[in-house]
């Protein structure tokens, strides 16, 4: 195993994804291409439940959030496995319902829908509008009222916190486009706004503090504020809320140096945190839903690419070319995000050839990594990419007019083409 499960090397020093040897997917599906184990996801989707029913409440279920990875068959899956869906486009609703998913089951977010969005959302039966500001309460409560709907919703409220400095009350965080912040009392207003609607029926609080967080501090952080909020409005509009959302954000492995998550320990200790907080300010547990995405998926997926250039900059640096780069994984380049990146078919051959790691774009800032070290490079070798599942695909484009690779499934060592290539055609597709 390296790094994950759906990782390994076979007799041939080959990577392995999802028991597979890289040089035969190559072979079948072409490089670049996506590959999702998702025997894995299933695992994460079935670990995060049970976790969930255990030490959340029976009522408690994880909601994926779709940002991470979109298209029609991760619905599927993530339906059969029982989850709920969080979206934020009408693209990811459209993808949604075109998947055939409950679509009571579905949270739509955002913090700018149009009201061609919230109609939308309201015609596909969405289960809850996440509603962002008073602007979009305003316009859901219209919109609702002349299709002679009540909406359920929840209410995007900012509870002040910085997930890598574990500080309540930021202010910082409290200047968000997101929602509305408890520390400026424009959360109470917005509160009692909405309970003043009739179109709209408010079912509780929604919250989100970050990604790729390790720590469970920041979440019961939120969870206090959120808690603390949801005993004030009780005792000020008699309202109780049902509902406490608080978010995605729970951190992947992505190489070594990153720890490696518990998750169910995560959620036991977080459940066992929320408990004594709820006797503490005397309320009722409210039914506790999170949305992770990245944790879900990032782990069970994977890019191979093929080599291309390998260029020695004389006193400088090595470069090695990839036939993809950044419109299939933009992180490095927007985020400088690290990768575990391997020679998928000299495994058992030192890494020792120290190098950044280029896409294949008119653009310098192409790359994939720097100063990295891969068993020797040469044309035609496939290089892996690990743990690209989540904000990969989802972040893609066709820049330079490079067309987007497929997703292969795989799953009990078979593969299934899920999403197939961009042609050239498809490029041309839009164009009039
Ligand atoms: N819920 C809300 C309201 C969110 O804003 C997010 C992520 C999630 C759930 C899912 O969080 P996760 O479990 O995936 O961490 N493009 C960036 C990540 C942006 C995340 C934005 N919101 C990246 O590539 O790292």
């Amino acid at each position: 195993m390296i790094l994950h499960s759906s990782y390994d090397v076979n007799e041939a020093g080959h990577l392995t994804i999802g028991g597979i040897d890289a040089a035969d997917l190559a072979a079948e599906f072409g490089t670049p291409a996506y590959f999702l184990d998702t025997d894995a996801v299933r695992t994460m989707c079935r670990t995060y439940k049970k976790a969930f029913a255990e030490y959340f409440g029976e009522k408690s279920c994880p909601v994926y959030a779709g940002k991470a990875l979109c298209y029609r068959g991760i619905y599927r899956i993530i339906a059969e496995e029982g989850l709920m869906a969080d979206c934020v486009s009408p693209g990811e609703l459209h993808t949604v319902h075109a998947a055939g998913f409950p679509m009571a089951n579905v949270f739509f977010h955002g913090n700018n829908k149009t009201d061609a969005d919230l109609a939308y959302a309201i015609d596909l039966g969405v289960g809850h509008i996440v509603v962002d500001g008073m602007d979009e309460l305003n316009a859901l409560d219209r919109i609702a009222g002349e299709k002679g709907t009540v909406q359920p919703v929840l209410l995007r409220i900012t509870p002040g916190i910085d997930p890598h400095t574990h500080q309540k009350i930021i202010t910082g965080n409290v200047d968000s486009k997101f929602g509305m912040a408890i520390l400026t009392g424009q959360a109470f207003d917005f509160v009692k706004a909405a309970l003043d609607c009739k179109n709209i029926r408010l079912d509780g609080f929604h919250c989100h503090v970050g990604s790729q967080i390790f720590d469970i501090e920041p979440f019961t952080e939120a969870a206090d504020i959120m808690l603390a909020f949801i005993a004030k409005i009780r005792g000020e509009y008699g309202y109780t809320a049902e509902i406490l959302n608080i978010g995605g954000g729970f951190g992947v492995r992505y190489t070594e140096n990153d720890p490696q998550i518990d998750y169910t320990e995560n959620v036991r200790a977080l459940g066992a945190e929320i408990d004594k907080m709820c006797a503490e300010y005397n309320i009722a547990k409210p039914t506790l839903l999170m949305e992770p995405g990245r944790s879900i998926v990032a782990a069970a997926g994977s890019t191979l690419y093929t080599c291309g250039s390998v260029k020695t900059v004389t006193g400088f640096r090595n470069y090695v070319s990839v036939d993809g780069g950044m419109p299939d994984n933009p992180r490095y380049a927007l985020y400088q995000s690290a990768y575990t990146i391997l020679n998928a078919v000299k495994m058992n051959e030192p890494a020792d050839f120290e190098c950044t790691v280029a896409g294949r774009c008119c653009e310098s800032g192409d790359l994939l990594a720097e100063g990295i070290k891969l068993a020797k490079p040469e044309r035609g070798d496939l290089i892996a990419v690990l743990v690209t599942g989540a904000y990969n695909h989802s972040m893609a484009s066709n820049y330079n007019r490079l067309p987007r690779p497929p997703i292969v499934e795989i799953a009990g060592g078979k593969t299934k083409l899920a999403v197939r290539r961009e042609t050239y055609d498809d490029l041309l597709a839009l164009d009039l």
